[in-house]
């Protein structure tokens, strides 16, 4: 029995305008996309939506720092945005922004609602204020010494050394990130969505298998503590959506966020000829799907579904929230060079590779995934090349060759009725497996399946011998058939994994099988099996690791040239605390830099040739937009002496330079005190 056809609406999370896409990132989207493409090839109506996320105070900051118009900064970034999300073929039907006309009159529809049925108070509150820049700060803008244990440089929430958490009123000697002014206390008048008018529905909801069950736990211990009203509002000047019939009072960027999942639809629809209030209204049979990361779950598990409900709208049928991504094991670091952009992974990888490696890591918990790059590319190559390409390259030529291009059917392979049974049984029992682990978003066991399969016709090859039949014209038919059975398993798992490789298994669809369409799930019907077979073209290539280090070495490069950000702690919190021990591991040594010159096919490194007193060191530094070399020659400086050599594309780097500031001109190598000598060890 065909499945019924079912309408979707689906969505990732809108990344903030202000910042590229990273790796991180795209373990949300990749994981969407198969999902959704997986969808749409079951036949379902499946739309997926998504958008940037353009209000708030760091967009504005940002837009003041680089001298322009907000509107000109998210303008830029959403061009980049989508141009990344394209080239690593997620499918987005529509991608919008949050600052837009549909969104602007859905958030006032929804506010007004929620106003009218007495969902939202007013009250004065009290909060740090910019006297220098005349701003409210929000928390993280605040900055001064831990009231508990007296840290400095401590954010206006928490303390980083003793994991303190308290107002940004009780940090001693504050100071505003954004001006470095000492804030003052002023009151205004906040807008409050009062959330505990939902706990029981929100009880119910949550508990009703919209969640995976370790958030439904989570949010358990967050009722214990209690639903407390939550401040929608923001005082000017602020980059967002001015609150209807209040006075100088701008929506917070989070009230305005998921709104725009509907508002980017909404939009979709008015080019689509959809109807976008069928999907919106209590008790219909459209479904809505949200896939967000580990972080934002009270956002949506509680604040979203409360509006919904609020505003007389229906509540989405799931949330999926995944874990967030390490690299090699940990946390991603610039310094390191894993802080990795979807534009330098793109410079150097082809994405298709990212996107299985990230179906064979991913299931559906909100546990972290790692990206372990020695894995990487060592399951990309004997997967996707050594098992799954290689089918094809070596047999597609036996049917061009010896038979004109022309496969036998599968009742042609299978020419006995028993045979012919077990063998569709058999692959009918791995695809419908294989469909099951798609739609419960458990991709990992999905590409275990899929990659077994692929193990055994590479067996069945190597057991057939077909370059022996060749040679043999008295076995031609059993040529005939050993290539075609082989290639219909290779037809088979092209449809399984055409929702993580899109790119590779339209090439296939095409030039290979030459169908002047993409695969749907129904070409695993053993009579979809097409009849033709073009000669073999090159599908895809193993990585060599050297890419993969270059790949590392221009992320370290980026982390000198990106922009400054005003405020400091949304580019690099401070790094965790470190014991003592650690400290002394350091050798930091006075250094005099003897000669600099620019780097051949390096447009950020400087090769430095470094003088210790008595030792000479090779160092590369990505300060080049910041110095003339010369300028640096006869200079004392800081490195990191006793730091473990690195081999980058231009050599090896013997240490590291100590320079502050946040690239571009704006990098500042350190110097010591007149009177220090090169050699001598810093304490
Ligand atoms: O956490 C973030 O990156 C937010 N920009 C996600 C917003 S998702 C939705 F609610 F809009
Ligand atoms: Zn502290």
């Amino acid at each position: 029995m065909p499945e019924k056809q079912r309408t979707m609406l689906v969505t990732s999370a809108l990344p903030y305008a202000n910042g590229p896409i990273h790796l991180g990132h795209l373990v949300e989207y990749i994981q969407t996309d198969i999902w959704v493409r997986f969808q749409k090839m079951r036949g379902h109506d499946c739309v997926y939506v998504c958008a940037d996320d353009a209000h708030g105070t760091p967009i504005m900051l940002r837009a003041q720092h680089e001298g322009i118009a907000p509107e000109a900064l998210i303008s830029r970034v959403a061009d980049e945005h989508r141009a990344d999300f394209a080239d690593f073929l997620i499918g987005f039907d529509n991608y919008h922004s949050t600052h837009s006309e549909e969104n602007r009159q859905l958030s006032a529809l929804i506010y007004q609602r929620l106003r009218a049925a007495g969902h939202i108070e007013t009250a004065t509150i009290t909060q740090a204020y910019d006297p220098h820049k005349q701003m409210f700060l929000p928390d993280r803008f605040i900055k001064g010494e831990c009231p508990r244990c007296g840290a400095a440089d401590q954010y206006g929430d928490s303390c980083e050394v003793c994991g303190a958490t308290y107002a940004p009123t009780e940090l001693k000697n504050p100071v505003s990130a954004v001006s470095g002014a000492t804030p003052v206390e002023k009151q205004s008048l906040h807008y409050f969505f009062r959330l505990a008018d939902f706990e029981d529905s929100l009880r119910a909801w949550t508990a009703g298998g919209h969640l995976q069950p370790e958030v439904s736990n989570k949010l358990g211990e967050w009722f214990k503590d209690g639903l407390r009203n939550w401040d929608i509002s923001r005082d000017a000047p602020y980059f967002g959506f001015e609150i209807p019939s209040a006075q100088d009072k701008y929506f917070y960027v989070w009230l305005d966020a998921p709104i725009g999942y509907l508002a980017s639809f909404k939009h979709y629809c008015e080019r689509n000829g959809r109807d976008f209030d069928a999907y919106l209204k209590e008790g219909g049979d459209t479904e809505l799907y949200h896939f967000i990361g580990k972080d934002i779950i009270y956002f949506h598990a509680l604040f979203w579904p409360a509006m919904l409900e609020g505003a007389g709208l229906r509540k989405p049928d799931a949330i999926f929230a995944h874990g967030f991504l390490t690299v090699n094991g940990q946390k991603m670091s610039k310094s390191r060079g894993t802080f990795i952009k979807a534009r330098t992974y793109l410079e150097h990888l082809n994405p298709e590779y990212l996107r299985y490696y990230f179906a064979a890591k991913l299931d559906a918990c909100v546990g972290d995934i790692d990206l372990n790059l020695e894995d990487f590319t060592q399951r990309v190559n004997s997967d996707l090349v050594g098992k799954y390409v290689n089918i094809a390259s070596r047999s597609a030529n036996f049917i061009v060759k010896q038979f004109d291009g022309r496969l036998l059917g599968v009742d042609e392979f299978c020419d006995d009725a028993d045979i012919f049974d077990a063998y569709t049984q058999g692959i009918n029992a791995q695809t419908q497996s294989v469909a099951a682990l798609y739609e419960a978003r458990e991709y990992s066991q999905a590409m275990r399946k899929i990659m077994e399969f692929a193990a055994a016709i590479n067996q069945y090859f190597d057991e057939q011998e077909p370059w022996k039949l060749a040679k043999d014209t008295a076995r031609r038919d059993r040529l005939h058939k050993v290539c075609s059975r082989i290639l219909h398993g290779f037809h088979q798992l092209s449809v399984l994994l055409a929702p993580v490789l899109p790119g590779i298994t339209r090439r296939v669809a095409r030039e290979l099988f030459g169908l002047s369409r993409d695969f749907t799930w129904d070409d695993l019907a053993p009579k979809r099996f097409p009849t033709r077979i073009n000669p073999f073209k090159h599908l895809a290539q193993r990585i060599d690791s050297d890419k993969v280090q270059a790949m590392i070495d221009a992320s370290q490069e980026d982390m000198t040239r990106s922009p400054t950000t005003p405020d400091p702690s949304a580019d690099e919190p401070i790094a965790e605390t470190i014991g003592f021990e650690d400290f002394a591991k350091l050798d930091l040594r006075v250094a005099r830099i003897v000669k600099a010159e620019a780097v051949d096919g390096a447009d950020k490194l400087l090769r430095l040739t470094l003088d210790l007193g008595g030792e000479t060191r090779n160092v590369f530094a990505g300060i080049k937009s910041a110095y003339q070399p010369a300028d640096l020659e006869g200079k004392l400086t800081v490195m990191v002496a006793n730091l473990a050599p690195r081999k980058m594309r231009f050599g090896v780097s013997e240490g590291m330079v100590l320079a502050a500031g946040p690239g571009g001109k704006e990098l500042y190598i350190l110097e010591p005190h007149a009177g220090a000598r090169p050699g001598m060890r810093i304490k």
